[in-house]
């Protein structure tokens, strides 16, 4: 295992400035980045104007109009939502279902999968708490097994350990030990580290194993490609770093997929969602339904609309400056952050990982991390904290305390990293 960065030794980064990011258009379009430093958007993200203004303008419309007809008369802009959802992940749109937050997409999926007792389920040691706690709810509730795979020395997930087990492992169905699942983080919720989706997705595809990636904290900071990643279901939010509005998340689950990952004769329309209403599926005798055939079988039909546009707008809006480019700022940014609070006596940056993102966790010796983001938000920097129990193998394993975690995003700027590390400092 990689060690920790220990403190006073991080690795010079570049400097931000030296990736060319038109930071002032960036902040002159984000309202609330005129009041406080936020260095929270794995969090939550600070909206930009357009994805305010398509909410609130939505919200006054309903107001006037009434919530259904509105609806109806905007039908295009709603639909255009799942255009700009699926563009920005390389999906098409009927791959793509709105729902209210990633974990809702998250278990949408997971407890649609026809996994049968003995079933194996394959995750990694930077699993999300709420996933790993649903396995273990499957473990008891349909006799699943767990198996974590190793990092590697990296930190990442251990590539040539999911390919041996892969390889071991039974194809049959039924067939005790058979890979029902692969499901990992894509960034786990604690710290900069990039998993290897793309080598996970090559070696599920190979095997025809379902591969379920939580992509929560990458869609929006990085660029992400279903097709180049090869997972079957992809979920997500809209508040972290595509920065659109709370309340707001998607599932994608490929086509092929859905239509073929039946457990018949109980599913003959393809991957059942756990919970259907009437728009997911239609009642169509007194003793059958039937499901739709695209991704909004896993919706709600009730949805916040003024949420959902805010999200197109989010969207639209993140795609407008480049995936690439807002990859390249952020990880600069993240970079240089990580090399400056290494400065701070008795700052140690937890980070690791082959790769790094735009996740900055950190502690201060002495200093409980929960007391640091009560000082660090009243000096007007938000932070947020990573608790253990949050991804509690890898806290395990590694001895991990709370830590206070800082994500920089493209609008943030030099100076208020600078008030961050002087307000570490003075902790
Ligand atoms: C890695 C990861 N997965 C899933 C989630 C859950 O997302 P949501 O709160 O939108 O349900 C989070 C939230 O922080 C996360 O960091």
């Amino acid at each position: 295992m990689a060690p920790d960065l220990p403190a006073g030794t991080a690795p010079a980064a570049p400097a931000a400035s030296a990736v060319t990011f038109d930071v002032a258009r960036a902040r002159a379009e984000t309202p609330g980045s005129v009041g406080v430093a936020h260095l929270n958007n794995a969090g939550a993200s600070l909206p930009p104007r357009p994805v305010v203004d398509a909410q609130v303008g939505w919200l006054e419309e309903e107001a006037v109009t009434g919530g259904y007809e509105l609806a109806e008369r905007r039908a295009d802009d709603v639909d255009h939502v799942y255009r700009a959802v699926a563009d920005l992940i390389g999906a098409r749109p009927e791959e793509i279902a709105l729902v209210e937050n990633a974990t809702y997409a998250w278990h949408q999926a997971f407890w649609s999968l026809p996994l049968r007792p003995g079933d194996v389920v394959l995750t990694c040691t930077v699993e999300y708490g709420t996933a790993y706690i649903s396995f273990l709810q499957a473990q008891r509730r349909r006799g699943i097994a767990i198996e974590v795979l190793p990092d590697d020395e990296s930190g990442q997930v251990s590539v040539e350990a999911l390919a041996r087990r892969l390889d071991a492992a039974p194809t049959r169905p039924g067939t005790a030990g058979r890979i029902g699942l692969v499901a990992v983080p894509h960034i786990p919720t604690n710290g900069g580290l990039v998993n290897p989706a793309e080598e996970i997705g090559r070696l599920t595809r190979a095997a025809g194993v379902p591969f379920l990636l939580d992509a929560c904290q990458s869609v929006g900071q990085l660029p992400v490609d279903v097709e180049a990643v090869g997972c079957d279901l992809l979920s997500a939010t809209g508040r972290k770093w595509v920065r659109g509005p709370r309340g707001t998340g998607f599932l994608y689950a490929r086509q092929g997929f859905l239509d073929a990952a039946v457990d018949p004769p109980s599913a003959p329309d393809g991957l059942e969602p756990a919970f259907l209403d009437l728009h997911g599926a239609t009642w169509v005798a007194p003793d059958r339904y039937e499901i739709r055939p695209d991704a909004r079988r896993f919706e709600n039909w009730e949805f916040n609309q003024a949420a959902l546009v805010g999200l197109g707008a989010a969207a639209d809006y993140a795609r407008s400056w480049g995936i690439e480019a807002i990859a390249a700022r952020v990880t600069s940014l993240a970079d240089e952050l990580r090399g400056r609070l290494g400065e701070v006596p008795g700052v140690r940056v937890h980070d690791r990982g082959a790769r790094l993102c735009g996740i900055v966790t950190f502690t201060k010796e002495g200093v409980d991390a929960v007391e640091a983001k009560r000082q660090l938000v009243a000096s007007g920097v938000n932070v947020s904290v990573s608790e253990p129990a949050a991804t509690l193998l890898d806290a395990t394993q590694r001895r991990l305390p709370s830590m206070v975690r800082a994500s920089p995003h493209y609008y943030n700027d030099e100076t208020e990293l600078d008030r961050l590390v002087a307000a570490v400092a003075a902790l």
